[in-house]
């Protein structure tokens, strides 16, 4: 296979965290179009449901599993249900995070310790949940969600510059340690997209926003399309030998 058909995901297993959100479950659907089976992970049942049925609509079967990413146990025993119901583990899309806009001398330190809590170790426990029936069979596709964020700072973001930047670097590691066993590690570095994440932060701030899209050479914000051409892509066969990367889908804004 040297063109198009390494970009199918037919038969194959992805598991989805933070499947319930905005750019979640438009992974999800990306994922399904492309052939795959879709295991969604997230704390509120209903956004689940929602995401889950898309994903059946495309012919792609579909499961739940309500669970906290920040809980180690909890990512196991997740492994388990999903392998045990689909027998298989390709892809894991870490994408569930959070987000806190207070300034560095502001945030609580229990705040600042969430924000790490699930977007850092949240991943690490997926990581170590799902990377290993990868490794076993010798096959895999880690995709980290991170963002413009993980490669630069921003005021009154520092858990979440923190968190990004330590999700890419993670993934960067993992690469190393099992890239000799066939699963590969990548970083989305994402500009701003509108979602529930931050719809209140862009109506209340016009002004930051209106930055980032005056130094975006694209000239706009992202769509959550935009992102789903790039995670196809790490998540399939065709990214075969790109790992510990970050492939940042941000119009051009860290070009410069
Ligand atoms: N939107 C952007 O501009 C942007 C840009 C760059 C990167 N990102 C990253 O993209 C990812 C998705 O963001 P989004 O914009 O789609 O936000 P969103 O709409 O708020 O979705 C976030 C998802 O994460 C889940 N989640 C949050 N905490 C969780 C936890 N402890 N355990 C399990 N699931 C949890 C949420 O579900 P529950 O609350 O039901 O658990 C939800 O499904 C995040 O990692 C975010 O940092 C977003």
């Amino acid at each position: 296979m040297t063109g198009i058909a390494r970009f199918a995901l037919d038969g194959q297993v992805a598991v989805v965290t933070g499947g319930g959100g905005g750019l979640g479950s438009a992974g999800a659907l990306a994922l399904a179009e492309a052939g795959a089976d879709v295991a969604l992970i997230a704390r509120n049942r209903a956004k689940l449901e929602d995401a889950a049925r898309a994903v059946e609509a495309t012919g792609r079967r579909a499961m739940i599993v309500e669970a906290d990413v920040s809980d180690a146990d909890g990512m196991i025993a997740a492994a388990t249900e999903i392998e045990a119901a689909f027998g298989r583990i390709d892809i894991l899309f870490n994408n569930a995070g959070i987000t806190n806009p207070q300034s560095v001398l502001d945030i609580a330190p229990e705040d600042f310790m969430r924000i790490l809590d699930v977007n850092v170790a949240g991943a690490f426990h997926a990581i170590r949940a799902f990377a290993r029936p990868m490794i076993a069979r010798g096959y895999g596709r880690i995709i980290n969600m991170g963002s413009i964020l993980s490669g630069r700072g921003m005021a009154n973001r520092g858990a979440y510059c923190a968190s990004k930047a330590g999700l890419a670097n993670l993934g960067a590691a993992c690469a190393f340690e099992f890239g000799p066993s066939g699963v590969t590690v990548n970083t989305l570095g994402a500009t701003v997209i509108v979602t529930d994440l931050n719809r209140e932060l862009v109506r209340t701030q016009p002004e930051l926003y209106a930055k980032v899209v005056q130094r975006t050479p694209l000239g706009r914000l992202g769509e959550v399309e935009d992102l789903m051409g790039a995670l196809l892509f790490l998540a399939s066969p065709a990214s075969g030998f790109v790992t510990g990367q970050t492939l940042f889908v941000d119009g051009g804004y860290t070009a410069g």
